[in-house]
């Protein structure tokens, strides 16, 4: 299967989201990755709900929902109902994560668990198979535009290898710094969706940009 990608709308224009919902929805982008943040799970607030459901009515593409509050699990219901596709919650934010990824499947949604860069993969193990996806934070969260830290690329590695053994149908998703001079080796490193903000939102061209990163193509390199 041909790698996902999914465009931030936190790096969108706010005072233009639909116009900016209309390029992606004209792409070759897959997903909308939505970016909500509490302010105090990471240190920025981006949206909520109101935002959450402007952008499903124009949105013609799956909405990647990446959740980067505390408690989570007060929210899952709603977020479902506001139209999300794939709901990510963070390892860090959930004691009873098993509960949370429960009720994020029964609520009909597919689910993910969102890693910190100093969370190792290991911790994953014995929940592996319960999840659609894992996101491999390759930055802090909070902030779009940050620089990539290359640590991701060796999670990346081994997460694959964990889920080739019990698991082969993982989506494994990358957020945080990825572009066009690190797709291909994140794709060779077994990744599979990749959210751009700033690579694409900063850029001459967002839908030639979409098509440069949907198009790169790492077959010859894959392990
Ligand atoms: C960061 C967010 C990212 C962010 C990525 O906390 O989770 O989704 O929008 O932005 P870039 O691609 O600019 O690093
Ligand atoms: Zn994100």
């Amino acid at each position: 299967m041909k790698h996902i990608i999914a465009p931030s709308i936190l790096s969108a224009d706010f005072a233009n989201l639909q116009r900016d919902i209309e390029m992606i929805n004209q792409s070759e982008a897959d997903w909308f990755h939505v970016d909500v943040m509490d302010g105090v799970f990471v240190p920025n607030i981006s949206f909520g709900f109101p935002v959450l459901k402007a952008v499903k009515a124009h949105a013609k593409k799956p909405l990647d929902v990446h959740l980067m509050i505390v408690n989570p699990e007060k929210y899952i219901q709603e977020f479902v109902d506001g139209g999300a596709a794939i709901l990510t919650v963070h390892y860090e934010a959930c004691t009873h994560l098993h509960r949370v990824v429960q009720m994020i499947k029964n609520a009909g949604c597919k689910a993910c668990v969102a890693l910190n860069p100093h969370t190792p993969v290991g911790l994953l193990k014995d929940i592996l198979t319960d999840l659609d996806m894992v996101l491999v934070m390759s930055v802090n969260p909070g902030f779009g535009g940050q620089q990539f830290i290359h640590q991701a690329i060796n999670k990346i590695i081994e997460l694959r290898q964990m889920a080739n053994e019990i698991h082969p149908e993982l989506i494994i998703e990358v957020d945080g710094g990825v572009g066009i001079s690190n797709i291909e080796s994140l794709i060779k490193a077994g990744a599979n969706a990749f959210v751009a903000g700033n690579a694409i939102f900063a850029s001459s061209n967002p839908t030639q940009m979409i098509a440069d990163l949907k198009n790169v193509d790492a077959r010859s390199q894959q392990i």
